[in-house]
């Protein structure tokens, strides 16, 4: 989303600068506070950092589902700063046909969406679910649609969303925070030495959620976004939802 000019001349820069449209220069230069920081005063406008909103990365433990040493990827959704849950869907004039073909043109990309974001139906239905996330909760992260974008190509708003959730997904490897503090499949841990586990690696309290109260199911962490593509991770501003007095199990997959 940055304009990166390390790697052409001063000359080249000039004329590349000069070809962008003026609205695009103030948006990227004037427009934005330094330090433009989602959920503060200076929070900038709805391209300086998602509008009146954190960003949550949503990882699941589903038995079945996705590699046995891997969290498995559900949505990067926006939430409000308050912590109420923003709305669902909020341009349907992005909603894209056929997501699965528009993810496969790139075969990196794609392999890792088949990898970490699995649908717990079966991959013949991988492209309704990366829709319904896309669709309800991707295009309600406001710095990423097309006007945000200095030189906006095609679908880059959808290559942004889904290439930002799986690099946070990789770069906040739940089941590798757990394993080193020797949480592993198969065991039962108070929800407490699950929370701590991982704000050891964060910083930040994390919400994890149960089936039945006492299952490991889901675990979300919070993020405040600066400068339009830094996340930053800050605490939950929901409480986790398991039986804080029960062991928690954490299922082999
Ligand atoms: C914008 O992107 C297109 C397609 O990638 C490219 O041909 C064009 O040179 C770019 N324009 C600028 C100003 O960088
Ligand atoms: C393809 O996707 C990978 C993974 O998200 C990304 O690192 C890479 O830059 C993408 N390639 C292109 C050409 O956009």
């Amino acid at each position: 989303m940055k304009i990166s000019l390390g790697s052409i001349s001063s000359l080249a820069i000039f004329s590349a600068v000069k070809s962008l449209p003026t609205s695009l220069i103030a948006r990227q230069v004037e427009t934005c506070p330094i330090n433009a920081l989602s959920c503060t005063p200076d929070a900038g406008g709805s391209c300086c950092s998602p509008a009146n909103s954190r960003v949550v990365l949503v990882q699941g433990w589903y038995q079945g589902l996705g590699p046995a040493d891997s969290f498995t990827m559900n949505s990067l959704r926006a939430s409000h700063c308050d912590g109420r849950r923003t709305r669902w869907g909020c341009d349907p004039s992005r909603n894209y046909p056929n997501l699965d073909s528009i993810l496969s043109v790139n075969q990196t990309l794609y392999d890792e969406m088949r990898t970490y974001w699995p649908s717990v139906n079966g991959p013949d239905r991988n492209d309704e679910f990366w829709s319904h996330e896309w669709e309800n909760q991707g295009t309600c992260i406001t710095t990423l649609e097309p006007k945000c974008f200095s030189n906006y190509t095609q679908y880059q708003d959808v290559y942004t969303y889904f290439g930002t959730a799986l690099q946070l997904h990789q770069q906040h490897d739940l089941f590798a925070m757990l394993s080193n503090s020797n949480i592993t499949p198969g065991g039962s841990y108070s929800l407490d030495v699950f929370e701590e586990a991982i704000r050891s690696y964060t910083g930040f309290t994390p919400k994890i959620t149960c089936n039945q109260g006492s299952v490991l199911n889901e675990i979300m962490i919070y993020f405040n976004v600066r400068n339009g593509d830094q996340y930053e991770p800050t605490d939950s501003t929901e409480h986790s939802f398991c039986r804080r007095q029960s062991m928690i199990h954490f299922p082999v997959k």
